[in-house]
C-alpha cells in the first residue's frame, strides 16, 4: 500500500487551545479539555449555556455519533481525529471488554488524551499518530470507525472513506459528524483563499461536499448509507455559548469571531448543516 505524504498538522485553535490549558485556563479546560467540537442539545430551548451545560452537550454529540454507529459492549473501535480522547473516554464509561483506539495527526492532542481516557477494568485503550488517509491498520481489524467532526480538515475525503472501509470488518459500520452544504453554497465552499489567509483560526476546512455527494463517494467505496439524520438545530446553541466565552477570553481572536459569525450565519440559513451520518460495510 502507498502512504501519501503526512501531512502538517497546521490547526491555529489547537496552538491556542493547548497553550490555554497549559496556562489552566478554566473556562477553555472545562469547554474543550476534553471534546474539541461543537454540542448537542437534543431541546436546544433549553440550553443554559453555562460551562456544564456545554460540557454535557459535547458528551451528548459523541453519544449520539455513537448511537448512531450502533456501538455496544465487547466491539474493536477505532476513533479517527480522536482529540483529546473525548469520544473514546465517553465509551470507556459507558461499556465493558471494548478495545479502544485513537488515531490523530498531533501528537500534542494524543499525550493529553493518553492521560485522560484512563482504561477501565475490562477495556482497553491505545492512542496512534497518524493520518487519517493512510491509515496504520491491516484490513478488516474494525467492528467500528468513528470520526467525530474533523473530517473537513482530511486532505481527501474520498480517500479516508476508502481507508475506513478497508480497516472495517464485513458488517462494520463507520459513523461520522460533519459540515454538509446545500448544493447552492457547494461550489463556493470550494473557493480557497490565497496564502496566508487560506489557513485562518480553524485551519484547512474542507466543507464542500453535499450530502447526496457523500453518499455517492461513500456508496463508491463499497459503503450502504444507513443513517443521515441533520443535526444543525441541536447545535446551534453552541454559537451563543461561544460568544459568551469569546468575550471572557483576554485576547479576541479576530479571525476566530469572523469564521465563526459565518459558520453561524450559514447554519441559521440552513444552506450548511451539521450532519450525523452512518456508512455500513456490507456483511458479505
Ligand atoms: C474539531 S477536532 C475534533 C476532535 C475530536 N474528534 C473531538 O470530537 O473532540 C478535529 C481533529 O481532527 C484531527 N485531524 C486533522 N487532520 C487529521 C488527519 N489528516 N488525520 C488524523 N487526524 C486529523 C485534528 O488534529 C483534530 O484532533
Amino acid at each position: 500500500m502507498t502512504h501519501p505524504e503526512k501531512p502538517k498538522v497546521n490547526l491555529p485553535y489547537f496552538d491556542y487551545l493547548l497553550d490555554s490549558l497549559a496556562q489552566k485556563d478554566p473556562i477553555v479546560t472545562q469547554s474543550f479539555g476534553r471534546h474539541v467540537h461543537w454540542g448537542y442539545w437534543s431541546k436546544p430551548s433549553a440550553a443554559t449555556l453555562t460551562s456544564d451545560d456545554f460540557a454535557l452537550a459535547a458528551d451528548c454529540l459523541s453519544q449520539q455519533v455513537c448511537f448512531a454507529g450502533n456501538v455496544s459492549s465487547r466491539q474493536i473501535i477505532l476513533d479517527v481525529g480522536c482529540g483529546f480522547g473525548g469520544t473514546l473516554a465517553v465509551i470507556n464509561e459507558t461499556h465493558s471488554d471494548m478495545t479502544l483506539h485513537g488515531l490523530n495527526l498531533d501528537n500534542r492532542q494524543l499525550q493529553r488524551a493518553k492521560t485522560l481516557v484512563q482504561p477501565k477494568a475490562s477495556n482497553t485503550v491505545q492512542f496512534h499518530q497518524g493520518n487519517a488517509c493512510a491509515l496504520p491498520f491491516p484490513n478488516q481489524v474494525f467492528d467500528r470507525v468513528l470520526a467525530v467532526e474533523c473530517i473537513f480538515h482530511f486532505p481527501d475525503r474520498a480517500q479516508f472513506l476508502k481507508e475506513a472501509f478497508r480497516v472495517l470488518k464485513p458488517g462494520g459500520i463507520l459513523s461520522l459528524s460533519d459540515f454538509t452544504p446545500k448544493n447552492v453554497i457547494a461550489p463556493l465552499m470550494k473557493i480557497t483563499l490565497p496564502k496566508p489567509f487560506d489557513v485562518g483560526f480553524y485551519g484547512h476546512c474542507r466543507v464542500d461536499t453535499p450530502l447526496r455527494r457523500y453518499h455517492a463517494i461513500a456508496n463508491q467505496s463499497g459503503f450502504i448509507t444507513t443513517i443521515e439524520n441533520n443535526i444543525t438545530n441541536n447545535t446551534l446553541p453552541t454559537y451563543r455559548y461561544l460568544r459568551k466565552i469569546g468575550i471572557q477570553q483576554k485576547q479576541l481572536h479576530f479571525t476566530a469571531l469572523i469564521e465563526t459569525l459565518t459558520i453561524e450565519l450559514l447554519s441559521r440559513l440552513h444552506l450548511l448543516d451539521y450532519s450525523i451520518l452512518a456508512y455500513q460495510r456490507p456483511k458479505h
